[in-house]
Parts: structure tokens; sequence; C-alpha cells
């Protein structure tokens, strides 16, 4: 028999990134409960199709976080939940300092107090705000050009300051473009509002909305349209086991970039779906948003080197081929 596998509190285990996470931890041997409010998340995807065990809650809730620790083996946890909308986050920047410093804030005191002191978090790319270089190396300046940004990077200081003090030690995982369904069918994508490229191209391939919006034409770069890197859900979740894992066997505090490494166009990301999806996607061209840079492209070098991770989807059609499967079951 193999030996039983600790507990792992997966906060925001509802949403689209901790969900694949919750499946993959689960086809590791892990014990997981996940912690979300529910504001965005999915209760079915957990209680029906992952059927780990949901607590409902906030993490700005001290009182159920000092419950859950005291009637709970956890060994580690792995902090998903925030609010993630970047235009929102400029109008209405209290709501994401409360949640997503505040919140996780409780949530490491509410750590230390039951003596867990292994966390695994999920930071961003847009802590770099507008790069200097690309591919972007972890040691890049950060300075954030919107407040989501922000919390983020404020987060990333609070896990250093507490591995200083407290001996709480962390895994910081800036992801650049979540993308992408899981290869199985299991779990996907499902943000409502959607402001993200690909389910947007695949929700007008399905006639869900009229056309895409592509935002800014005459940026510096081949085709005139922004340049992201997309990484696999999939491959995201397994770089969050390796993290757990490097944390779980002693390893000191650490902060790793998630991305492909390659960048690919707007255009290129509607052309490729094209031809996924065999269906005309109507586009319109329009101004350039506020706060886009033109390219953001990461390296995971350090990712691959010390974690060992090995990304398995790549490619962008395979990517968008999934992120396809996924969206035509969940409209069907
Ligand atoms: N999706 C991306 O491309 C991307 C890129 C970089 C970083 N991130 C970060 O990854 C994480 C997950 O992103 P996602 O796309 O899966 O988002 P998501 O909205 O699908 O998932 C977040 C989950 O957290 C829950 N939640 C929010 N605040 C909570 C709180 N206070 N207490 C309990 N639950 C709460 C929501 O209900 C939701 O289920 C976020 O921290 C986000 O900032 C995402």
């Amino acid at each position: 028999m193999s030996p039983v596998k600790p507990s792992i509190l997966v906060t925001g285990g509802a949403g689209y990134i901790g969900s694949h996470t919750v499946l993959a931890l689960k086809q590791a041997g892990y014990e997981v409960i996940v912690l979300d409010n529910l504001v965005y998340g999915h209760q079915d995807l957990v209680e029906k199709v992952l059927q780990v065990e949901l607590i409902v809650g906030d993490t700005n809730d001290r009182a159920l976080l000092d419950q859950l620790f005291a009637t709970h083996q956890i060994a580690a946890v792995m902090h998903f939940s925030a609010y993630a909308y970047v235009g929102e986050s400029v109008i209405d920047p209290d709501k994401y300092y409360r949640n997503n410093v505040v919140g996780t804030l409780t949530l490491l005191e509410a750590m230390l107090a039951a003596s867990v002191k292994q966390f695994v978090f999920s930071s961003t790319c847009a802590t770099y705000g507008v790069p200097q270089e690309v591919p972007i190396p972890e040691d890049h300046p950060q300075n954030p050009i919107n407040p989501y940004g922000a919390t983020k990077l404020m987060v990333e200081r609070i896990l250093k300051d507490f591995d200083a003090a407290y001996a709480l030690k962390s895994v910081v995982f800036r992801y650049f473009n979540a993308a992408g369904a899981d290869p199985y069918g299991l779990l996907g994508e499902d943000h409502n509002p959607e402001t993200h490229l690909i389910p947007l191209v695949l929700m007008t391939a399905l006639d869900k909305r009229e056309s895409v919006s592509v935002f800014g034409t005459d940026y510096p770069t081949p085709d005139g349209t922004c340049i992201r890197d997309y990484i696999h859900v999939t491959d995201l979740a397994s770089a969050h086991i390796l993290g757990l894992e490097y944390l779980l066997q002693g390893g000191d505090t650490a902060t790793f970039n998630l991305g492909n490494g390659n960048g690919f166009s707007v255009r290129q990301v509607i052309h490729t779906a094209r031809e996924v999806t065999g269906r005309e996607i109507n586009l319109v061209e329009t101004a350039r948003r506020p706060g886009d840079p033109p390219i953001l492209v990461g390296s995971s070098d350090k990712a691959r080197q010390i974690l060992d991770w090995q990304p398995q989807y790549s490619e962008l059609s395979q990517i968008i081929k999934h992120a396809w499967q996924w969206h035509q079951h969940r409209h069907s």
C-alpha cells in the first residue's frame, strides 16, 4: 500500500486554475480540502466532478480559518483565491487590497497560529509591469501598473518577510496567461465575466458572441497586435505539484515564472482558433487599452531547472483544441 500523503488546503479550488490543480493533487494521491467563497467558483465542480471536501467560506474569516485548521491536519496551503480583473482593480482598488492582500494576510496569520508553514502562492506576470526585456526573468524589476498587480507584489513582499521572521516557506509562481482545459474534458475555463482572449474567441466561434475585439493593431510587433505567453492550465497544475513537493522536502522560499517562453499575437491566436474549430470568427479592431504592454513573454528556465518542470502542452493549437473541447461541451 502506498503511504497516505498529507492533506492540502486549496483556496480558490472551485475556480479555473485551482480546480485543475485539485485534480492533479488527487491524481498524485493527496487529500484535498477546498476553501472557496463561491463568488466566482463552481460548487458542483468541487463536490460532483472532483469529489473533494468543499468548505464554503472566505479567507477574510479568521474564525472559520481557525476552526478549519483545528479540525483538519493540513500540511500545506495552496492559495489561488483572489480577485483578478485588472480593469475592475483600477475602478475599485479597495475591493482588491481587501481580498488579495488582507485576505491573504488573514490566511497567513491563521496558518502561523496552527503551525502550518508551507505555502504555494499564485502570483502573476502583472507584477513586472511594462517589461524592459523579454523573455522576462524572475529578477526583472517589478513595477506593476495596476492595483491588481500591486496586490500580488505586496503579498510577495509579505511572504519574504514572513520567511525571515517566522520561517514560513513559500513557493511563489508568477503565471503568464493561463489557457486551455483538462485534456480529458473534465474541467475547463468558466469565468463570468470572461475577459481572457482564448475563451472569448471560442465563444465567438460558438456564436455565443458576435465578435471578438482586438485592442490595438499598431503595436511594435510583427502584426501590430499584442503578444502574450499562453501556458496550458494542466502544465500550471503539474508545476504546483512539483512546487508543493519541493517545499514538503524542505525546500527554501523561491519564486518561479510559469510560462511557455513563446509568444503569440492576438491575430495568431484567432488564426489558430479558426483552424482548430473550422469556424469563421468575426473580429473587430478597436483602440489600444491603456496599460497593455506590447509583449509579455516569460522565461521559465528556473522552474525547469530547479523543479524539473516539463510542460506537456506547449503548442498553441493543442491549448486551443483542449479549450475548444471544453467550450463545446459546456455550451452544448
Ligand atoms: N487566469 C490567469 O491567467 C491568471 C494569471 C496570473 C495569475 N492568476 C492568479 O491565479 C489565481 C487563480 O486564477 P483563476 O483564473 O483560477 O481565477 P478564478 O476566479 O477562476 O478562481 C478564483 C477562486 O477564488 C475564489 N475566491 C475569491 N476570493 C475569495 C476569498 N476571499 N475567499 C475564498 N475564495 C475566494 C473565487 O470564488 C474563485 O473560485 C488568482 O489568484 C489569479 O490572480 C491567474
